[in-house]
């Protein structure tokens, strides 16, 4: 399967990675011990060079941090949206980031959260709790002034990051349901930044229009609201119209908010109407992650006879990953 892979923490302050110092490395075919470089270098940074002049090690990697809480607010039983200080919120901005959280001191209890929005300001996150689990639960009394432990930022939240920063003055079309909104918010955003305009589709989901009051500028948000799948589990036929419609309007970026479900018949929907795949696509990352760091497998897909992926730091060719869901 040709799947085109890079990894998320290329030329980031973790990089070399503990992959590299131990002949794994996503990116470095000579930190692999193959005989020959088979870099495509675009930002000046050689993996094995770094990793000489660090001795041989990795970069200082990722540690847990206690961060106070700012600000908490109640949406219901299983939402809450918090605020944390962080020591440098810059670091958080880009876009797909995402951090493990946990209250309990049990580091078996981090959870992957993405990073809603940054306020550089006053070096605070923003994060949506969504409590439905052992580890989301211990959430739930968290009030102003507690601690947290925040490990992060990390950035493979979002599969398809190139094609999203490097869209500008276009148009591009959202179609999320329910909680696969919230991890999109850094994307509109993006887009926004880079004068794109975008045509949001949205089914409330599970968690209903509350998902909408998450977005800290949601009076500038247009959403249109659509059922995107019907009782036999299929897309709708007004999803597909709007896809076919938006192809036609010559829409050059599609990003999708889904559930692997979904987003396999997403995907191929868009393909049937653009089987020379000229248009972009982004999505959520709905991998299982676990550790965050390439080490632990738990996010890993197999694409062939000998080659495997982690999700947690690679960026897959979306029309081939379709194919893995
Ligand atoms: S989450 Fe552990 S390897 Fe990806």
């Amino acid at each position: 399967m040709d799947v085109y892979t890079k990894c998320s923490n290329y030329a980031t302050d973790t990089c070399p990675c503990v992959l590299a110092e131990n002949g794994k490395c996503i990116e470095c075919s000579m930190c692999r011990g193959e005989d020959y470089c088979t870099c495509s270098d675009t930002v000046s940074f050689c993996v094995q060079q770094e990793l000489i002049n660090n001795g041989g090690r990795a970069r200082q990697q990722h540690h847990s941090m206690r961060c106070e809480v700012r600000y908490v607010k109640e949406y219901d039983d299983v939402f809450r949206f918090i605020r944390i200080a962080v020591p440098d919120a810059d670091d958080f901005k880009k876009l797909g980031a995402y951090v493990f959280v946990r209250v309990n001191e049990n580091p078996f209890f981090d959870v992957p959260m993405s990073v809603l929005y940054e306020e550089y300001s006053n070096g605070t996150i923003g994060l949506i709790m969504h409590m439905v689990g052992i580890k989301t639960e211990s959430f739930r009394s968290l009030k102003k002034g507690d601690c947290i432990y925040v490990r992060g930022p990390y950035y493979n939240g979002i599969q398809g990051r190139s094609a999203v920063a490097h869209l500008r003055g276009r148009r591009a079309a959202m179609i999320c349901r329910g909680i696969g909104f919230i991890p999109s918010l850094h994307v509109i955003g993006e887009l926004w930044q880079n004068h794109n305009t975008v045509d949001v589709y949205l089914d409330w989901g599970r968690p209903g229009k509350q998902v909408l009051g998450f977005f800290k500028n949601q009076q500038e948000i247009h959403v249109n609201e659509v059922r995107i799948i019907d009782q036999n589990g299929d897309l709708t036929e007004d999803i597909k119209r709007i896809i076919a419609k938006a192809i036609d309007d010559g829409i050059e970026l599609f990003h999708l908010g889904l559930s692997d479900y979904l987003l396999k018949r997403a995907i191929e929907a868009i393909e049937q109407n653009d089987p020379h795949h000229r248009i972009a696509i982004s999505c959520i990352n709905n991998s299982h992650i676990c550790c965050g760091e390439g080490i632990c497998g738990a996010c890993t897909k197999d694409i062939g006879a000998d080659q495997t992926v982690h999700l947690c730091k690679e960026q897959l060719n979306l029309y081939e990953y379709k194919r893995l869901l």
